[in-house]
């Protein structure tokens, strides 16, 4: 690590000169700051989590940081022999990794517009791979292990939202497609884990394929739903409260329960043609289980 921390210590040093930049222009931006008010995150959030705002400006990291670097870190772009701040107008999210060092910044769009993503990350680099990363790891790490359990959510606001209420064993897994190396770094911490992901489609989706590769990594995993109250973690508590949510939370089903009926819907499950079915499309469930008696005692179920 020491080595490795050497060799790309003018990456960390920019990332963390780039992230105080991004601060001081958040605390003079009226607009940025009433986006967060306007969500009901105040300045004490702003400071916890580091936010930041990047300029309108097109050149702004581009006239006050070191372009080469920039550049390798994808923090301004180059597009027809022309180079542009690559974050223009967004909240800025600094994203730390274990060693509690910047790697890269999520991006948030000021008002939603169909025409541009909502949410950009720092491009990948040679110190950044969101595959390895999840947002708030190194604030929750011990919290996890103490409590020995970690609640998994898609995005920021949802983790900024859970360790504002004192729900602090959260981590984010930027987007929806959870990663073997995610699961991996996790199950160093706890082997319990909720899945609380967003209540649309692709949040539905991603639970499905979460449970096969936090299966491989040994997890008693539960699912939690919101009920179809909220979109999101973040939502559910700003409409409902942190002690709905926790209710909620403690309602998690089973892993293999989510599974089951989501496989065995409109399915008769006494005809033994049905029961075939389910456990072909669970084939995938049942070849990550690596413990068997678990795997008996599912199969059985
Ligand atoms: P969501 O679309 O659920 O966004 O994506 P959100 O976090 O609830 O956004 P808000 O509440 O409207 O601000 C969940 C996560 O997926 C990643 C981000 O990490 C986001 O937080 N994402 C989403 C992207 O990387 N790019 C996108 O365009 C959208
Ligand atoms: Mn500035
Ligand atoms: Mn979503
Ligand atoms: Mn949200
Ligand atoms: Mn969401």
């Amino acid at each position: 690590y020491e080595n490795k921390y050497n060799k790309n210590s003018k990456y960390y040093d920019l990332l963390d000169r780039v992230n105080l930049h991004f601060n001081k222009n958040l605390e003079k931006n009226e607009k940025a700051l009433d986006y967060l008010k306007s969500r009901s995150y105040n300045e004490d959030d702003i400071r916890k989590f580091g936010l930041g705002y990047a300029s309108k400006s097109f050149i702004d990291l581009l006239n006050n940081f070191d372009n080469e670097i920039l550049l390798e870190l994808g923090l301004i772009t180059k597009k027809e022999n022309k180079v542009y701040d690559s974050f223009i107008d967004r909240i800025t999210f600094p994203i730390y990794n274990l060693n509690r060092k910047i790697v890269g910044f999520g991006a948030r769009i000021l008002e939603d517009n169909a025409n541009m993503p909502k949410y950009l990350n720092s491009q990948e680099s040679i110190i950044f791979k969101k595959s390895n990363e999840l947002f708030g790891i190194y604030d929750s790490g011990e919290k996890i292990k103490e409590f020995d359990a970690v609640i998994l959510v898609e995005g920021f606001f949802d983790v900024l939202r859970l360790h504002k209420n004192a729900i602090v064993n959260t981590v984010a897994s930027l987007g929806t497609s959870l990663s073997n190396n995610q699961a991996y770094m996790l199950s160093k911490l706890t082997k319990n884990i909720v899945i609380a992901y967003d209540d649309d489609t692709a949040g539905f989706n991603a639970k499905i394929r979460s449970i096969n590769i936090l299966n491989r990594y040994g997890f008693n995993i539960k699912v939690m739903s919101l009920n179809k109250m909220a979109k999101d973690p973040d939502e559910f508590i700003t409409k409902y409260g942190k002690e709905k949510f926790i209710e909620l939370l403690n309602e998690s089903c089973d892993g293999f329960d989510f599974l089951y009926d989501y496989y065995s819907k409109n399915l008769d499950v006494k005809k033994t043609a049905s029961k075939m079915e389910i456990i072909n499309k669970m084939q995938d469930y049942f070849s990550t289980i690596s413990n068997k008696i678990y795997f008996d005692i599912y199969l059985k179920r």
